[in-house]
């Protein structure tokens, strides 16, 4: 069922943006019983949290360090997310492999740190244009799940959505088809019962992201096999978003 709609708004939105935003979403999407979360740049975290309180809203961070504390100039911890009353966090996107060079070590780290400190993880997986071209694409979904979580235990993965984002498919235009996502998802459920067992691949949930737009979303909504939508481009103007959530 998919039931998901969740908005990355990368570096994106001030605070000041959030309140605009935030008050004409909940007008538009008010009685929509789907889960609806922002994932916010870490400065307006606590402000956007508190925000929200009182609504169904899911607020999440973008990225989290995968140490406790120290010496990381720049850098937040998951006690920190946790201060904010963060409901989850984003991982692994490909922005933050391609631009920050993030291992698949350093984001079973993060996810790893993240359910000791009890939030929730949306992990982002998903191969580049290069790898489906040779090949390679249920390759590259294997090491990022079999390395991603690694050590995380069965229990843990009710605290985890898988985010299948081809990276060709961001920011593109190039939406994948229903058929390729379809075929994705199997192969990321095959890729979790060979790590774990039959009972959690058939649990876990999956959900798309990647050039998702209020044009496509009807088409992509009759795939059976994903639980919802991780949008960046289109989330950025709320009547987009709402028309995606309300589609
Ligand atoms: P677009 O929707 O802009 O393709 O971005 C997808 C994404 O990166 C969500 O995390």
């Amino acid at each position: 069922m998919i039931n998901y709609y969740f908005a990355n708004f990368k570096m994106n939105m001030t605070f000041e943006d959030i309140k605009n935003y935030t008050d004409s979403l909940l007008k538009i999407i008010d009685g929509n019983k789907n889960k609806v979360g922002l994932f916010v740049s870490h400065t307006v975290l606590c402000q956007t949290k508190e925000l929200l309180k009182d609504t169904s809203i899911l607020v999440g961070a973008q990225n989290v360090h995968y140490e406790e504390k120290g010496a990381f100039t720049g850098e937040i911890n998951a006690s920190m997310l946790k201060e904010c009353d963060a409901d989850m966090s984003l991982i692994g996107h490909s922005e933050r492999r391609k631009y920050y060079k993030e291992t698949n070590n350093e984001i079973n780290k993060k996810i790893k740190i993240l359910m000791k400190h009890n939030i929730k993880v949306v992990f982002c997986i998903g191969e580049t244009k290069q790898d489906r071209t040779l090949g390679n694409a249920r390759k590259v979904l294997y090491q990022q799940l079999s390395n991603g979580l690694l050590g995380i235990y069965e229990n843990e993965l009710e605290n985890i959505i898988i985010a299948y984002e081809p990276v060709w498919a961001i920011g593109t235009g190039e939406t994948a088809s229903n058929k390729l996502i379809e075929e994705s998802v199997c192969h990321i459920k095959e890729i979790i019962k060979d790590l774990y067992n039959n009972t959690i691949s058939e649990k876990i949930r999956v959900i798309y992201g990647g050039s998702v737009t209020p044009q496509n979303i009807k088409t992509l909504s009759k795939i059976k096999t994903i639980h919802g939508f991780l949008i960046g481009g289109a989330s950025l103007n709320c009547n987009n978003f709402a028309e995606i959530i309300n589609n």
